[in-house]
């Protein structure tokens, strides 16, 4: 090879193309087929000779040189297989106590002192996976995905021994789910074989697992050996069990491997034993598991406590306890979030923490960092629990290097200079810079298209910083302009603007530029709920704005009280209070918001709350006040039932009341239904409007 100061242009140039050329293909080796053919000193050398020719010869820098790329996209090859039942996640509590929260909790929406029977299930480390049966014959495998929709990894599948391919006695339609995963000591043969030839290891069995189910080659998926471990399901057409441990029995007889650790814990003390008997085994398991899934067994039960968004109400995953490690902090950055909150976050010296290699922690205020005394170089503590982000747990002062400065938090915004501010009772300091800031502009952009508001494929938060940066998006409204923009004006003779040309830049073309202008047509029609929190009103989430939906029905209805100033519509709906409404109406104070939001109606059609309620429900747009106690359904069960047939519940009574739904020593509002001369209903009467 010609060393680099010996090169002439023209050997530059060739050189750089190939270097260019063949980074690429290791990227995508590596990042998406999972088998790198460099080793990774090889892969070093290379991105080190570029850059070597680079500053040589600064003018010949390609557009597709590595030192302008980090990785390939994950761009996946894999069909999409929407699911039918979508694949939940789980609430994550960390100690005893938020599990004895969570049984209370259980216990009150059911209304019963009594103990109830958990399932209690080691949480498999591993990947979930459904498996689709017809007429009792493997038909389709799907990744979990985004919960929604997941890949189509039937052929992956198929060569895990484990899976039945064919069950005998089982509902025509099955859906069984469950957890892929990679047994320690397949993890470390595969890392071994992996050394040898001088490739990139795997960092832990998740990650392999991961790996080798989504391989594009079923056959490399075959040889590394998957095991799986069964637990739940998605749509059946005729459920033939009524708890889990009898769900679990099927599954058996069917041919699913089950945990053997199972066990059903008839109250707080088995649970509390059988999580302490798990931490003793899991070291000695064959399988990484990090923490107990715990899950009302009674399948009645499971279906009156029903689901949160993303989560059920009668299942919670126990996480064993953080782990952690030393390391020190090399820099102390300040980022800055949608609503101008400035957040301290430390870059680390990267670190192994229990199978993850951590590089950054949050110090979440300003007062954390004074409270715990965090200095640049400082040796700290910190831990991962869960998937939350790391933390620093505090700092061996002893290793404190002489003259380490106390952190100076900053009172202006470091992305856009504005002052930052800090409430009497807060404890975030803020940039007043509004959307003139940058960093805000961008985390609203990012959060307008997030999955529960427009939910926009395709955008994702590299190129919203990339499009902001180059002015090409600007703000929401620049969204749905995009493709009008895109291909200039050039048919008007006398007209200069040539148009953005995606398809041009570098890492686009014609296809992946048209699957975005489709991404972002799909979403002109919206419903009510996800655009009022697409918007970002500061303390307005996903289900306040589920509430404001279902109460306002329109989005002119919702803008003529809150553009008004008046909180009475607001204040009166159930789980509304002061100070979010107070932010309501001070979002639509703002002459910018106003005119953003007026700009996207043009472009996209808000639906009306009504228009989704495609429901015969008697209930469904009624408001209804519950007073008293229930004798058969506590108040939340109520509550959730009443909205899940499309009523409204408010807090108080008054003329624009439908029912009043009185329970036991009904006091004060029932009178006042009296007054007004409003329906009421017994809790029985109630129940037949639901259909029960
Ligand atoms: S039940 C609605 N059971 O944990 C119930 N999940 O945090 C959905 N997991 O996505 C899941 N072991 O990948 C369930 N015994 C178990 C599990 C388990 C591991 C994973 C699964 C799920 C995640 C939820």
């Amino acid at each position: 090879m010609i060393d680099v100061k010996d090169l002439n242009k023209e050997q530059a140039a060739e050189e750089l193309k190939r270097i260019a050329e063949e980074t690429a293909k290791a990227d995508v080796a590596y990042y998406q087929n999972d088998a790198p053919f460099l080793t990774d000193a090889e892969y070093d050398a290379l991105k080190r000779r570029n850059e070597e020719i680079e500053k040589r010869f600064p003018d010949l820098v390609r557009d597709d040189s590595p030192s302008k790329r980090v990785g390939a996209p994950l761009q996946s090859a894999f069909g999409k297989v929407t699911h039918r039942f979508p694949m939940l996640s789980l609430a994550d509590v960390f100690s005893m106590a938020e599990v004895e929260d969570f049984i209370a909790g259980v216990k009150r929406f059911l209304n019963t002192d009594s103990d109830i029977a958990f399932m209690c299930e080691p949480k498999i480390d591993g990947l979930s996976f459904t498996a689709r049966y017809e007429n009792g014959v493997f038909v389709q495998g799907a990744t979990r995905g985004d919960g929604r929709e997941g890949e189509d990894i039937t052929e992956n599948l198929k060569t895990v021994a484990e899976l039945p391919q064919k069950i005998a006695d089982a509902p025509d339609v099955l859906e069984v789910r469950g957890e892929v995963y990679m047994s320690k000591a397949d993890f470390f043969m595969l890392n071994e074989k992996y050394a040898a030839a001088g490739k990139k290891t795997f960092a832990n069995p998740r990650n392999a697992a991961a790996g080798s189910l989504r391989q594009l080659d079923p056959e490399i998926t075959r040889e590394r050996n998957l095991s799986i471990f069964a637990y739940t399901w998605g749509e059946v057409s005729e459920r033939v069990w009524t708890s889990q441990e009898d769900f679990f029995n099927h599954l058996r007889v069917w041919g699913f491997p089950t945990n053997p650790n199972n066990r059903l814990c008839r109250n707080t003390a088995e649970i509390e034993k059988f999580f302490a008997d798990l931490m003793e085994i899991r070291a000695s398991l064959a399988y990484d598991i990090d923490g107990v899934v715990y899950k009302v067994n009674d399948i009645v039960l499971q279906e009156r406590l029903g689901f949160l968004t993303r989560t059920p109400r009668w299942a919670v995953a126990h996480k064993f306890p953080a782990e952690q490690a030393l390391t020190t902090i090399r820099d102390i950055r300040i980022q800055v979030g949608r609503t101008g909150a400035l957040t301290p976050v430390a870059d680390l010296e990267p670190v192994n923490v229990g199978g993850v290699i951590v590089a950054h922690a949050t110090l979440h205020n300003e007062d954390e960092i004074k409270r715990k005394d965090i200095r640049l170089g400082d040796t700290v503590i910190i831990q991962r629990a869960g998937d939350v982000i790391p933390q620093v747990v505090g700092v061996l002062t002893e290793k404190r290097l002489a003259g380490a400065a106390e952190f100076v938090f900053p009172h202006t915004c470091p992305e856009c200079g504005a002052h930052a501010i800090r409430e009497e009772d807060e404890a975030v300091r803020r940039c007043t810079g509004g959307l003139t800031c940058p960093a805000q502009a961008i985390e609203r952009l990012k959060h307008f298209v997030s999955r529960d508001a427009f939910d926009i494929e395709g955008l994702g938060g590299k190129i919203i910083e990339t499009f902001y940066k180059e002015k090409i998006i600007t703000g929401p409204v620049d969204i749905f302009t995009l493709e009008k923009r895109n291909n200039g004006s050039r048919d008007d003779l006398f007209a200069t603007d040539d148009g953005l040309h995606l398809e041009a830049r570098e890492g686009w073309g014609k296809k992946s530029a048209a699957n975005l202008f489709k991404a972002i047509n799909e979403r002109r029609r919206i419903s009510l709920a996800r655009f009022i929190y697409a918007l970002g009103i500061r303390q307005v989430g996903a289900a306040t704005s589920r509430l404001i939906a279902q109460n306002f029905e329109s989005f002119d209805n919702f803008a003529a009280e809150t553009e008004a100033g008046r909180t009475e519509k607001l204040l009166a709906i159930d789980g509304i209070g002061e100070s979010m409404a107070h932010d309501i109406v001070e979002f639509f104070k703002e002459e910018h918001n106003l005119a953003t939001i007026r700009r996207l109606r043009q472009e996209v059609t808000v639906e009306d709350f009504a228009e989704q309620v495609n429901n015969d429900s008697p209930l469904a747009g009624k408001t209804l006040v519950f007073t008293g106690t229930l004798a058969r359904l506590t108040r939340s069960e109520a509550k959730a039932k009443a909205l899940a047939a499309g009523a409204k519940v408010a807090g108080s009574v008054s003329k624009n009341t439908d029912y009043v739904v009185l329970g036991e020593a009904a006091g004060s509002k029932a009178k006042k239904a009296a007054e007004l001369g409003i329906v009421t209903l017994s809790e029985e009467e109630f129940l037949n409007l639901l259909g029960h």
